[in-house]
Order: structure tokens, then C-alpha cells, then sequence
């Protein structure tokens, strides 16, 4: 049984309502978690009254500011959750983010600044999240962290472009955070997710074609939804998955193994 009863997270990534982040907070509260939630930066602000919205919904205790480009936010967030908690189980990291031009145009035109943004916020800032949460999960001996990626890290999605080799970079990190900290009983996965309408996916030229074409290839023939996201995250991050650390798991319909 899935249980987070007196396990305490940080779950990076409620831009919205139909973040997939926003699904695993509500997954993981009705699990019994105590969580914390972060907000990126957003010059409307909106994110944060998102975010402060949602922490009520599932009873955050720290809702804190980390925009994961800033190596000093990152850890006065870390920082925060250690005097609040003294400890970490588990981190959930549901962020990235291109430049739209880059998503638009031909993949040969990817500007370099928009290729370090991209590879900078959405594979990067595992790296510096990980380096935070290390030393609370120690205090509790050990802990689980979560990232989302697609399967445009090892297939040419159409219009994907610069996120692709982002993802790549993404789970390759994992496999080496995996490497480093299971030893000290951290495990460290990323969760393939299938195509699902959120803030993010919607600036992806033709994304209406893509979740099309994902919902009639997948063995299942559907689309995912965020609560499935949300479920395969909880039981990664929950002591089920105790065995399981360094791996991409697909919750995406099983798109990934049709031939066409
Ligand atoms: N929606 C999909 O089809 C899909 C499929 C597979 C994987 N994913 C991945 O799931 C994750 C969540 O995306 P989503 O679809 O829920 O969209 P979303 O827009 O709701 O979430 C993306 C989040 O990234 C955050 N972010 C961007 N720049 C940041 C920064 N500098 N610092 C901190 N946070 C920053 C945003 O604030 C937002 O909360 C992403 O990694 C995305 O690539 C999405």
C-alpha cells in the first residue's frame, strides 16, 4: 500500500491548475504527505497566487519562491525547508521551458541562447535541486525524487526541437544522480509522461496534432491525464519503488512501444 503518512516533499512546477505538478500535489496530500510547494518566476505574478491557491487545496505547509536559474534561490528554498522541517522524503521536479521561437522554427535555427535557456531550466536545475535536497534526505536516511520527461529525449518529435536534447540531458542526469546518491539510499527517476494540454505544452506548434496523434498510436488508444501522471508519481517516490532507482517509466497509454 501507498502511503505518505509523516513524509514530508517539495513539489517544483504548479503553474496552474492543469499543471501535471498540480495533479501530483493533490495525489500525494490524499496520500497523506505534508507538502511544500514552490513557484517560478512570472511577470504577471500569477503563478504564485496559482501556487498559494493550490497550497491551500492540499494543505502546504511552506510555499516558497525558486526559480531554478538562480543557484541562490534554489538554496534559500532548501535552506527554508530545512529550519521548517529538518528533514526531506522526497522532491517532485515538474519544470522546463523554451524559448517559442525555438519551438517554432527549424531545429537548425536554434538560437544558442534559447538552446542554454532550454538545456539551463529543464535539465540543469535537476542538478542544483538535487544538490539542495541531498543533505535533508540524509537526515531522514535516505528520500525519492521525481522528474517529468517525454519521449522526445530518444525520437524526433515534430516541433519539439530544442527541448529534445533538453529531456536527453534530463534523463541522462538521472541515471548519474541515480549512480552517486544510491548509495546513501536516494533514488532518483524520471517519469516519461504522454502529451497532455497544460501551459507548457500549449506553446508547442501543432501540440493539438501531436496529443491527436499520441491518442491514436498508443496501445491504449487515449491520451494520458494528469492524474495518471500523478499516481505513477506517487508510487515512484513511495517505498514500492524502493528497488527502482535511474530509470525513464513511460505512463504514456504505451505509446512508446508501437511501430508506427
Ligand atoms: N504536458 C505535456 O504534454 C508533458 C509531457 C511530458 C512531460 N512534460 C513535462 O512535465 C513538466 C511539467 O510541465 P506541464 O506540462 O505540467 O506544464 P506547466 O506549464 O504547468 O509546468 C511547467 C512549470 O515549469 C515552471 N518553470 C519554468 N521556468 C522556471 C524557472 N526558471 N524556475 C522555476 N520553475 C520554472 C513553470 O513555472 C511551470 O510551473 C515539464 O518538465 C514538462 O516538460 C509535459
Amino acid at each position: 500500500m501507498i502511503d505518505f503518512t509523516g513524509k514530508r516533499g517539495v513539489i517544483l512546477g504548479v503553474a496552474n491548475q492543469r499543471s501535471i505538478a498540480a495533479a501530483v500535489a493533490l495525489q500525494l496530500h490524499a496520500l497523506g504527505a505534508e507538502l511544500a510547494l514552490t513557484y517560478g518566476p512570472d511577470p504577471k505574478g500569477r503563478f504564485e497566487q496559482n501556487v498559494r491557491e493550490m497550497g491551500a487545496t492540499v494543505n502546504a505547509t511552506q510555499i516558497l519562491p525558486m526559480d531554478v536559474t538562480s543557484d541562490e534561490q534554489v538554496a534559500a528554498a532548501f535552506q527554508a525547508l530545512d529550519k521548517a522541517w529538518g528533514g526531506l522524503d522526497f522532491v517532485v521536479h515538474s519544470v522546463a521551458f523554451a524559448d517559442r521561437a525555438d519551438l517554432e522554427r527549424p531545429f537548425t535555427q536554434t538560437a544558442r541562447e534559447g538552446w542554454h535557456m532550454a538545456l539551463d531550466i529543464s535539465a540543469y536545475s535537476m542538478v542544483p535541486v538535487a544538490r539542495g535536497a541531498v543533505p535533508l534526505m540524509l537526515k531522514h536516511g535516505g528520500g525519492s525524487m521525481v522528474t517529468m520527461t517525454f519521449i522526445g529525449a530518444v525520437l524526433a518529435v515534430p516541433n519539439y526541437n530544442v527541448m529534445g536534447p533538453a529531456k536527453a540531458a534530463l534523463e541522462a542526469s538521472v541515471r548519474y544522480l541515480a549512480r552517486e546518491l544510491g548509495p546513501q539510499n536516494i533514488r532518483c527517476n524520471a517519469l516519461s509522461a504522454g502529451a497532455i494540454r497544460t501551459l507548457s505544452s500549449s506553446g508547442i506548434k501543432k501540440f493539438g496534432e501531436m496529443l491527436k496523434v499520441a491518442g491514436e498510436h498508443a496501445a491504449l488508444e487515449r491520451n494520458v491525464t494528469q492524474d495518471e501522471v500523478a499516481r505513477a508519481t506517487a508510487f515512484l517516490l513511495s517505498d514500492a519503488a524502493s528497488g527502482i532507482t535511474g530509470q525513464t517509466l513511460y505512463v504514456d497509454g504505451g505509446f512508446n512501444i508501437m511501430a508506427n
